[in-house]
């Protein structure tokens, strides 16, 4: 399955255009997003206005519009898919890709991009074997791009031979297969928190905070997508359940604790809720306006989940991460309060007002263990969740090994 993939496709000129068609529909019935960039060549074949339909999302073009530009420019378009797919893929656009040309949005976005591709090859059969396609293509292969096909048979304009574009579903299948080598965390349980808590004063009224479930929400889902079977306590939040992560909703920081007890043993704990420290003594019944008397709330202390996880002992989980939420001093907190909860790694983040982090869309992290800081550059939430599992990956593969 591909719940939660980002996949952009970059549709290039020739006939198997037209399956492109089909493979969207594959790719999102699978659970994929799929953006679709179409060049020029493309477009003779099918058109932007087909590939939104389908795909349920604006089709780009190679026009430089200023509108591309500021809505997705190419940069963004690339950094913000999972894989690229090039389907199908011509010789011209072959060439341009081993020859590290960028002079339409379709070569400029794969020049621009860090993240795999996949190539499914569609020409004619002559075009297929000359030598400089051959060599184009061992360079790709080189460099790492992935390719499907192409498979023998018939062809444009009569002819048949080695040319023909893999079929949709045989994309499908490379493109799941690219996703499942990639799960370093397949057989790992994680458990995530996320969100505010809601601390009622009465049956009306509740203390909370501004956390949104962006953050955890998007570490959950990035932890899965490595294959780890997470389960996300969530507090009230207004963001979407993450495919492929069993959710558990609740309120108060005590339904929190309980339900993070209840999905022990894990391998993996991230604590990126925003738990209230305090709760009110509840009243039974609304409180009223006494001739202007004001009620005084009693606070009584919640419990600390990340410590309770962190306490030594055969049920803590292999590796615990905390979030230390800091509005000064950032560093030397987030380093005392590691210490404090018993943690292994605490992720600092500044969420002073002016930085937007409780409820944006943007993160700074600092990661701190027992060896030091890393810095972070500011990432949106969901590459800080993506850097955060391949970094709990590693530490895990490193410490299997040891
Ligand atoms: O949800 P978003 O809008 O995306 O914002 C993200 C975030 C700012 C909420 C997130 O990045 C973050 O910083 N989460 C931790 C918020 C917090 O409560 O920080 P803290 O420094 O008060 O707590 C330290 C750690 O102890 C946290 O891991 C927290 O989850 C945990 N804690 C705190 C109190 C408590 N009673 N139980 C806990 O487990």
């Amino acid at each position: 399955m591909l719940h939660g993939r980002r996949i952009l496709l970059i549709v290039s000129g020739g006939i198997a255009a037209y399956k492109s068609l089909d493979l969207i529909r594959r790719l999102r019935a699978r659970g994929a997003t799929v953006r679709c960039i179409l060049t020029a060549g493309a477009q003779q074949f099918i058109t932007p206005l087909s590939a939104s339909a389908l795909s349920g999302e604006k089709a780009y073009t190679d026009l430089f519009s200023l509108t591309d530009e500021s809505e997705m420019g190419h940069l963004r378009l690339a950094q913000e898919s999972d894989l690229l797919v090039v389907a199908p893929a011509s010789a011209d656009l072959i060439a341009k890709m081993a020859g590290g040309l960028a002079d339409d949005l379709a070569s400029t976005a794969l020049l621009a991009t860090d993240k795999p591709i996949l190539i499914a090859p569609a020409m004619n059969f002559r075009m297929w074997g000359h030598a400089a396609t051959q060599q184009n293509i061992a360079t790709l292969a080189q460099r790492g791009v992935t390719r499907v096909g192409p498979n023998a048979g018939p062809l444009a304009e009569n002819e048949s031979g080695m040319g023909r574009m893999a079929e949709p579903l045989e994309i499908v299948d490379a493109v799941e297969k690219i996703f499942r080598t990639g799960e370093t965390l397949k057989g790992r349980r994680a458990l995530i928190t996320s969100g505010p808590t809601h601390e009622p004063i009465d049956p009306v009224r509740y203390i909370a905070n501004r956390s949104s479930g962006k953050q955890g929400h998007a570490i959950a889902e990035a932890l899965a997508r490595l294959g780890a079977d997470c389960t996300l306590v969530s507090g009230p939040t207004e963001e979407a359940d993450p495919p492929g992560v069993k959710v558990i909703h609740v309120s108060t920081a005590r339904d929190m604790q309980a339900a993070c007890e209840a999905a022990l043993p894990v391998d993996i704990a991230v604590c990126a809720a925003a738990v209230a420290d305090w709760r009110a003594e509840a009243a039974p019944g609304k409180l009223k306006k006494k001739d202007g008397a004001t009620p005084a709330l009693k606070l009584v202390e919640n419990p600390d989940i990340l410590a309770g996880l962190s306490q030594p002992g055969n049920r803590r989980p292999r590796l615990v991460v905390g979030f230390a939420a800091e509005t000064e001093n950032v560093i030397a907190n987030a380093k005392a309060k590691r210490l404090r909860k018993g943690c292994d790694w605490i992720l600092a983040n500044d969420v002073s007002a002016s930085t937007g982090v409780f409820g944006g869309a943007q993160n700074t992290i600092h990661l701190i263990d027992a060896d030091g800081v890393e810095d972070w550059p500011t990432l949106g939430k969901r590459e800080i969740g993506d850097k955060l599992a391949q970094r709990i990956a590693a530490f895990l593969i490193v410490k299997a090994a040891e």
